[in-house]
């Protein structure tokens, strides 16, 4: 069975994300979500609610699984026993920090492999942190999240 691990923080989880995992669902036979604890990049959300928010999102894809971790990427993949790591590359600036990502994957595990896909162009602008600014200062999020995560984001800045 061909399973791959589609790792980041989803703070939250964007439009962008769910087309890159519904791409993967169709090349892969089991998509894992692997919501990472990121505790460096002071998440809005806690692990619990990204992880639930995303499974919510992505109810509809019966084979993908959305998981939480706080461990070494290369440690997860071992233990899921997945292919490789699936990444999303939305311009060339992407490009240089996930080139450091999977070479320094490839030093702690190399059996693991990494791939990338590219979402859809005109998801390619969005991110999460710019969608979490947005959504802070009042702003229409309805075109970058799913709905229930507008609906999320509205009832943490309590609007
Ligand atoms: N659509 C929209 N946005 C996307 C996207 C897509 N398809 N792909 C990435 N992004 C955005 C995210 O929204 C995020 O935006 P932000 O930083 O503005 O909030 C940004 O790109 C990068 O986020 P993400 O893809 O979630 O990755 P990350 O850099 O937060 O996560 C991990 C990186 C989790 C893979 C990495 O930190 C990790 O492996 N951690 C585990 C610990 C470990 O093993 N560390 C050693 C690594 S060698």
């Amino acid at each position: 069975m061909k399973k791959v691990v589609y790792p980041g923080t989803f703070d939250p989880i964007t439009n962008g994300h769910m087309d890159l995992v519904e791409r993967a669902c169709r090349l892969f036979d089991h998509v894992i979500v692997a919501v990472a604890a990121s505790t460096r990049k002071n998440p809005l959300f806690t692990l619990d609610e990204r992880v639930e928010l995303s499974q919510r999102v992505l109810k509809h894809l019966p084979n993908v699984e959305v998981i939480g971790f706080d461990i070494l990427l290369a440690d997860l993949v071992r233990q899921v026993d997945a292919y490789g790591v699936l990444r999303g590359l939305r311009a060339v600036s992407d490009f240089e920090y996930e080139f450091q990502l999977a070479n320094m994957n490839r030093q702690l595990a190399p059996n693991m492999e990494s791939l990338f896909l590219t979402p859809a162009e005109h998801l390619s602008y969005i991110s999460s942190s710019l969608v979490r600014e947005i959504a802070s200062l009042g702003g229409d999020v309805t075109n970058f999240v799913p709905a229930q995560v507008r609906q999320a984001l509205q009832e943490k800045f309590n609007r």
